[in-house]
């Protein structure tokens, strides 16, 4: 009888072994073998989520929407006033309670063949590593009809729309797949093929900004949040030494 048991329990255990063994193959596959860079966002730099909104706002917000992010929380949120926010930020409408939606007509599907998706919750459905290597990684691909392909997201129709900043990048032959150094700074397997107005650690600053950006708007609250986080443990820490010197006041003649 105990035999049985002892060979029904490894069975269970090498099934189990095998079952996460395959999901972990799944997760892996999901990213078609690239590799990400590292990158976590941080949403409470606000200097990097203006830079990020003011270029969003110019290079994405012909084509990416943000539905659940109205213009005069972002506005709020950022420290800008309403003019600077009319002039600069406001693309897509001219009221403030409006979200920020596509500038772009509906032939967006016609040219690209897909809509480009609304970027709200980008950063969470995805994770901000994905969408920082993402935009670093568009190589040049004369099998695509754009003429530019994506390691992270293979046959994107997305055009590379930063192309005059990054410069024109190809995959590196000689880095056979899977064989990736250390070195994965600013993704290491690509050689560039044109110099983009700005350097390369510019580049992935101007990445960042736009990253930090994306996470904020994710969840727009999310500093808020936090800081009533931190006033309640204070408010809390502070009631318990209140609580504990009282103790010591009811106490003391008992002893
Ligand atoms: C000319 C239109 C256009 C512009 C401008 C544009 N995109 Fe895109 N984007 C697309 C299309 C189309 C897709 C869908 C790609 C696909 O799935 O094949 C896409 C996909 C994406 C995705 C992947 C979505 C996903 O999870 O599958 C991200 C992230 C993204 N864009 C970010 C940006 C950012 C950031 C900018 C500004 C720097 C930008 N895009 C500018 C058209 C555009």
């Amino acid at each position: 009888m105990n035999l049985l048991m002892n060979q029904t329990l490894t069975r269970l255990a090498r099934a189990a072994v095998v079952a996460a063994g395959a999901l972990v193959a799944n997760l892996a596959g999901a990213n078609a073998g690239a590799e990400l860079l590292h990158f976590s966002a941080d949403s409470g730099n606000t200097a990097s989520v203006q830079r990020g909104a003011r270029n969003f706002m110019a290079y994405c917000s012909g084509c990416h929407s943000l539905k659940y992010l109205r213009y005069n929380r972002l506005g709020e949120d950022l420290g800008i006033p309403d003019d600077v926010l009319k002039k600069n930020l406001m693309f897509t409408s001219d009221k403030p309670g409006d979200p920020i939606k596509i500038a772009m007509p509906a032939a967006a599907e016609q040219w690209f063949g897909r809509v480009p998706p609304d970027l709200s919750l980008e950063t969470r459905a995805r994770g901000a590593s994905w969408v920082y290597t993402y935009l670093l990684s568009f190589y040049l691909d004369e099998s695509r009809p754009l003429g530019v392909n994506n390691t992270v997201l293979a046959g994107a129709s997305m055009p590379h729309v930063l192309w005059e900043l990054q410069g024109w990048q190809k995959k590196a032959e000689h880095k056979a797949e899977g064989e990736h150094g250390g070195d994965h700074h600013g993704g290491s397997a690509f050689e560039k093929v044109t110099d983009g107005s700005l350097k390369p650690a510019e580049y992935e600053a101007f990445v960042a900004d736009l990253v930090n950006f994306l996470d904020y708007a994710s969840e727009p609250g999310k500093q808020a949040r936090i800081s009533l986080g931190l006033k309640v443990m204070l408010y809390l820490l502070g009631l318990l030494v209140l609580t504990y010197l009282l103790k010591k006041e009811f106490w003391r003649d008992v002893h």
